[in-house]
């Protein structure tokens, strides 16, 4: 091979216009075979051919020219194998003239062991093993299906014809409608479907399935009259009823977006699809959205509140991707966050208006911007935009980052902008439909809108560069004084800030409300400058910035919490929930990063216990006092008592909360909630802080209803299902475990399974938590797609954190060979068993296992993060401790009065 394919890239020179496509997968062999003849424009003279493919057995190579008044062949001279680039390359004996050739390769490969590229799936139905073939290619894993120019940029139309088996209902499924069945096609009880030649698309947009599956249809409404029928498919084993709610969804989604965009859905028909055995959550494939059978099966008598926010928001961030992603498409996976940020985005955006009362978009402060604030404030992180080359680079750039940070700067400009936004953004979906488009294209069209900002060098500040502003507020007189600088989780942690382009400083969008002016006032703090100062009269005692949270950075008040936490005691309900939210968030971590005392934190959070009713603040609260207690937990035992007075402190916190939400859920109540009325949302917050927090009436309670259900099959309602099954689990007799574990083997449901899964975590027993990872490792008791989480859940047992860490490090040979190192969730498995690991020991341990195995794959980011994690959590040991104990013995000693 040449030296010109030492690289991950193909040539531009050789595109690819359309693929004829047969596949033929023999289900029970798990094995298929196909052909590709592809279309391609030669645009300069030359003697090779490259493409991908990967794990495939090319048998023959057939080039002939296309269009001449009488075509012919060329000669090849040889075929490589495919390089560690998965390319390979087809050399002519003679020149290949610029111009229109076709290409005709066959192949056969395996759909074994896998669960990407094209796959079998399997699942048990009237005792019977049930195959399907079914395939996930994003981001390069069309190749693994039939050899192709697998780059995003290549759009190409596609023909395809499926093979599959005539009876027991057995049918194939495409992107586009079925055109023709012949029925004994190639031979006795086959058929050979042919579908619709799709519209132009990228490779890893494409789908095949073969199954046995069953649908529930509806109609769409698209522009002009015009009707389209979706479904939702699952297996026999799924009740019919789960797929009504999903139906109602996903029609209202691509509804909304259409109408938004006034852009139709330009295929004929759209399928979702709930696949047995699936990689990740979800697959917007265009015309054939796959997903985990948990994310998108649903009914209201055997699933939870939270399980139907996640079938919602997936339903509602595959639909977006079908404007971005499918019909725009990022040019190459640096831009990845015009695909994932978008489609996050607009997932909230869509579900707040299609279901007004679930306060979607207040729910993104805490599912989208402070899950990554987190992350991006390591140093571990990186900008939105980066090079990615290979397919572990690319396979781990899906993550918080370009989804979750990518989504939160989106709503930051879409709020600068204003209603111009959409306007623009409807142009930009216009202008490069069928196309490819890069971060510059989309801002060439923003600035359209505006001539006052521009717009590139505000958002650069905010992509091309890792980390986020805390702004930090002095009052002086009648002015507040801002001025900003990086936040980092670790206050004191160095970076060379010449190592960005925009040395961290940031152009933030600054809102604020005040006491004197409650309606949202906006500006800007330009990178370039040292301070901007807000004026104010002398009546002005609050101030809150960055109002509902819109903007993507931190606020430390100084002096001025003083106010603001008055105000939360007196008259909470003057800031929005959202504002709320923002404060607590900003609070416990601007304390953990020692940027301002934990006095100042727990001081404000007294408001509490009797003014705070809402969900989203609750969980919050929730999550925040569990991490400092598990971490607090963890000191030597010479030195308990910071962590019993925490205890003591947080249970007081939730008491009157506690006996308002009690466990009984009221099915009556789920829209529209008064302030003060109990929602079925801040149930599970304030159930799993006091069941954490050791509540003994609580604990008591949780027992209760769990042998209820365990001896008398007494059924918990939903919603509280997975706290009991792990919380009764834990004060149980371990003898018990073996029951429970029967109910998880015979269930069905896999949004129930999942919670027993859950459950049986819980158990004491080091002795049964072994066992338990033995018998999940077989995967026919759990699923390849499930074991990772299994474990993780075991881990998150403080009984079973070592346990799963020595397994892990025991057995990571079994684990890479099963996943490969390219596998998103393995890389993410490290980070999530270490992240309570507070010891230098377990320091040593970690980088002694990561000598051992260097090769990191998709995971090498996730490494750097665990050991981030890992020293922070020394560090705060070391430090807060003292901090907290301070303002407990005010707290005990000062005879505090609630309010
Ligand atoms: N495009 C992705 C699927 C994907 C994920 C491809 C990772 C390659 C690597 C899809 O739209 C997606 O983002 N799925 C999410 C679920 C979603 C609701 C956030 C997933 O699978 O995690
Ligand atoms: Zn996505």
């Amino acid at each position: 091979m040449t030296d010109k394919y030492e690289s991950f890239r193909l040539p531009k020179e050789v595109k690819p216009i359309q693929y004829d496509l047969f596949l033929h997968p023999k289900l029970k062999q798990k094995t298929f075979s196909g052909k590709v003849t592809i279309l391609i424009d030669v645009l300069d003279d030359r003697r090779t051919i490259a493409l991908h493919q990967k794990d495939l057995n090319i048998t023959t190579v057939e080039l002939k020219t296309y269009g001449l008044e009488e075509d012919y062949e060329i000669k090849i001279s040889s075929i490589s194998n495919p390089s560690k680039y998965e390319i390979f390359v087809i050399s002519t004996k003679t020149d290949l003239k610029s111009g229109l050739y076709n290409l005709s390769l066959e192949f056969d490969g395996s759909l074994k062991n896998k669960i990407v590229g094209f796959y079998s799936s399997t699942y048990q139905y009237d005792s019977k093993e049930r195959y399907m073939a079914t395939t996930k290619f994003e981001p390069t894993y069309a190749r693994q299906a039939f050899p192709c120019f697998d780059e995003p940029n290549f759009k190409a139309e596609f023909s395809v014809k499926l093979v599959c088996p005539m009876e027991d209902n057995y049918h194939a499924l495409s992107n586009m409608n079925i055109e023709n069945i012949e029925y004994n096609k190639p031979k006795n009880n086959l058929m050979t479907t042919t579908f619709a030649k799709t519209v132009p698309m990228s490779t890893y947009l494409a789908c095949f399935i073969i199954s046995d599956m069953e649908k529930l249809k509806m109609t769409a409404k698209g522009l002009k009259g015009r009707e389209f029928p979706v479904s939702i498919y699952s297996t026999k084993l799924q009740e019919k009823e789960k797929r009504e709610f999903p139906l109602q969804i996903s029609v209202k989604a691509i509804e909304y977006y259409i109408k938004l965009f006034q852009i139709d859905y330009p295929l004929p028909k759209l399928d979702m699809v709930a696949i047995p055995d699936f990689v990740s959550g979800a697959m917007e494939n265009w015309g054939i959205v796959t997903f985990r059978e948990t994310r998108l099966l649903y009914d209201d008598r055997n699933n939870s509140i939270i399980d139907k926010r996640n079938v919602v928001n997936v339903i509602c961030h595959e639909l977006a991707h079908m404007w971005f992603g499918n019909l725009v498409t990022l040019s190459w996976w640096n831009d990845l966050w015009l695909n994932e940020g978008f489609a996050t985005y607009m997932s909230y955006k869509s579900a707040d208006e299609i279901l007004p009362n679930q306060k979607y978009m207040d729910q993104f402060s805490i599912d989208v911007i402070h899950k990554v604030m987190v992350t991006d404030a390591k140093l571990s992180s990186h900008p939105i935009i980066q090079n990615v080359k290979n397919p572990d680079e690319i396979t781990s750039f899906f993550d918080e980052i370009s989804y979750q940070k990518g989504a939160s700067i989106i709503r930051m400009m879409e709020n600068f902008i204003g209603d111009d936004f959409y306007y623009a953004i409807v142009s930009y979906l216009d202008k490069y439909a069928y196309r490819n488009a890069q971060t510059v294209d989309l801002f060439k069209v923003l600035q359209t809108t505006n001539d006052l900002l521009n717009i590139t060098d505000i958002m650069d500040t905010w992509l091309r560069q890792e980390g986020y502003p805390v702004i930090n507020v002095e009052r002086q007189l009648n002015k507040f004084v801002l001025t900003q600088k990086r936040f980092l989780s670790d206050s004191n942690a160095s970076f060379d800030p010449s190592k960005s382009n925009y040395k961290y400083r940031w152009t933030v969008p600054i809102t604020y409300i005040t006491n004197r002016n409650e309606i949202s006032t906006l500006i800007w703090f330009d990178k370039d400058a040292d301070q901007v100062v807000i004026e104010v009269d002398e009546h002005t005692k609050w101030i809150k910035l960055n109002v509902n949270q819109v903007g993507y950075y931190r606020v430390n008040y100084g002096t001025e919490w003083e106010p603001i936490e008055e105000l939360l005691r007196t008259h909470p309900t003057r800031l929005s929930i959202a504002d709320r939210a923002n404060l607590l968030d900003d609070l416990y971590s601007l304390a953990a990063a020692n940027e301002i005392d934990y006095f100042v934190t727990l001081s404000i959070t007294l408001f509490m216990f009797r003014h705070e009713y809402h969900a989203i603040p609750w969980a919050i609260a929730s999550s925040k006092m569990i991490e400092i207690y598990t971490l607090l937990k963890s000191l030597p035992v010479t030195r308990p008592a910071t962590a019993s007075q925490f205890q003591v402190f947080a249970l007081k916190i939730l008491e009157k909360m506690y006996k308002d939400v009690t466990w009984t859920v009221n099915d009556a109540v789920e829209d529209d909630l008064l302030p003060t009325s109990i929602d079925n949302e801040v149930r599970i917050s304030v159930l799993e802080l006091a069941c954490a927090m050791g509540h003994t009436e609580c604990l008591q309670e949780a027992k209760r209803i769990f042998m209820d259900w365990l001896t008398l099959k007494k059924m918990p309602h939903p919603d509280i299902r997975e706290l009991v099954y792990y919380y009764g689990m834990r004060q149980i007799d371990e003898d018990k475990w073996p029951t429970m574990f029967q109910f998880f083997e015979d269930e069905t449901d896999p949004t129930e399974k999942n919670k027993l899964m859950k459950g049986l975590a819980g158990v004491k027993s080091s002795t049964i938590l072994k066992e338990y990872i033995d018998k999940a490792r077989d995967e026919k008791i759990v699923r390849t797609q499930d074991f990772l989480k299994c474990l993780i859940m075991i881990s998150t047992n403080p009984d079973g954190t070592l346990l799963v860490w020595d397994w892990v490090r025991n057995n990571w040979d079994f684990l890479v060979e099963r996943y490969t190192l390219n596998d998103r969730y393995l890389g993410q498995l490290i980070p999530a068993i270490t992240k309570s690991f507070a010891t230098e020991t377990k320091l040593e341990e970690m980088n002694a296992f990561f000598a051992k195995y260097p090769k990191a794959g998709a995971g090498a980011n996730n490494r750097a993060k665990a050991l981030e994690t890992v020293s922070w959590n020394i560090k705060w040991l070391s430090e807060a401790p003292p901090k907290i104990d301070e303002w407990m013995k005010w707290y005990f000693t000062s005879g505090y009065v609630f309010k």
